[in-house]
């Protein structure tokens, strides 16, 4: 048997922005994990612990993974067959059949409800790496990134794959989108192994540290958000000049703030970090209202409020209208304070810190 996890994300900063290529983001991966178990079998299946009385069985034609067309494992068969394309591309065979179980930690265990730590990242990054050592494949992060990609564009995702990044580096990343279209054209010409070892237009992934001293406290508002809607309302407004020149303007602010960010937690500069990381939730606020959407719920701004009384930062995480925020502290006793606040506001403080790769 063969095991394989990946860790949930949690954005910092740069949200919105880092769904057009090559804006920067910056990411972290949290301990909270989804894990993938492969079993030769007798059939090929895929059972995932959150839908137990469901086992969806697979085949291949030829070279086609195909399964029972209605299942809600799309994604995880796309994953497959993209690793399978990618080693047999490599000279290996991939003909024998297995099982994968799936078990996540990254929804809430007693409702289901998603905390939104990005489940479906994690599951495509889980189960491209348990392939890849399937297959006896070297499991560089990069590449662990480039083929969930691959996986996720195959089948119509949306987003900016920031998720996949963390997910795949582990830590925290700045990450730069990679520009879809291109990637999209490059995918109907070139072949699996050309677009995994060239390099990918705007793609830039650099890890990070927080400055010594700071740390994350992620707060949970109880209910859960479609970062789909919510980016798609956006992009249904960029037709209005109105609307288009506010996104605009977000973008190049918020380009100035990232870089800053990013330069703040190269340098060790703790106070920059703090004053970007304010700056970003400033520009988040402007662009849900020049939007007119919601990103900051009442649930969120309790949360920033909280902190901010404390002495620290704290904002939306991600698409905001539910979900997560994410606060930063600069000691164990401001966490505790700021934590205790929220309970007290029906905020849940989730036991999460910075998971880095082993
Ligand atoms: O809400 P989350 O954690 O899934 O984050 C979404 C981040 C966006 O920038 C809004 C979308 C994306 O795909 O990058
Ligand atoms: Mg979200």
């Amino acid at each position: 048997m063969i095991e394989a996890s990946a860790p949930g994300k949690l954005y910092l900063a740069g949200e919105y922005a880092v769904v057009e290529a090559g804006y920067p983001a910056v990411i972290i991966a949290v301990n909270q994990y989804l894990f993938v178990q492969l079993e030769q079998a007798e059939a090929g299946s895929v059972y995932s612990t959150q839908q137990p009385e469901l086992e969806v069985l697979w085949s291949r034609l030829g070279n086609q993974i195909c399964a029972e067309s209605s299942n809600p494992y799309r994604l995880i068969i796309s994953s497959m067959q993209v690793v399978e394309d990618y080693v047999r591309a490599v000279g290996v065979a991939a003909d024998g059949l297995y099982r994968l179980e799936i078990r996540s930690d990254l929804d809430d265990e007693q409702s289901g409800i998603k905390y939104g730590l990005g489940s479906s990242g994690a599951v495509t990054v889980a189960v491209v790496k348990v392939l890849l050592a399937y297959y006896r494949q070297e499991v560089t992060p990069m590449l662990v990134y480039k083929l969930a990609v691959l996986a996720q564009l195959k089948i119509g995702m949306v987003g900016s794959f920031g998720d996949l990044a963390a997910s795949s580096f582990g830590g925290m990343v700045a990450y730069y989108s990679v520009d879809r279209h291109w990637l999209k054209t490059e995918m109907a010409s070139l072949s699996i192994l050309e677009l995994t070892v060239q390099d990918w237009k705007d793609l830039a992934i650099q890890e990070l540290e927080l400055p010594a001293g700071l740390d994350v406290l992620v707060g949970w508002t109880g209910t859960a958000a479609s970062t789909d809607q919510l980016v798609t309302s956006i992009q249904a407004q960029l037709n209005q000049e109105e609307k288009d020149a506010v996104h605009r303007r977000f973008l190049q602010e918020n380009r100035i703030c990232l870089e800053q960010l990013i330069h703040a937690c190269q340098e060790d500069d703790g106070r920059r970090v703090r004053e970007a990381i304010a700056l970003n939730r400033q520009q988040l606020q402007d662009l849900s209202v020049g939007m007119g959407m919601v990103i900051e719920t009442p649930s969120l701004l309790r949360l920033s409020q909280l902190a901010v009384k404390e002495g620290a930062v704290a904002k939306s995480s991600g698409a905001g209208g539910g979900d997560c925020g994410i606060c930063i502290v600069d000691s164990p006793a401001q966490k505790e304070r700021i934590a205790r606040a929220w309970e007290g506001a029906g905020i849940v403080p989730l036991p999460l810190a910075i998971a880095y790769r082993e």
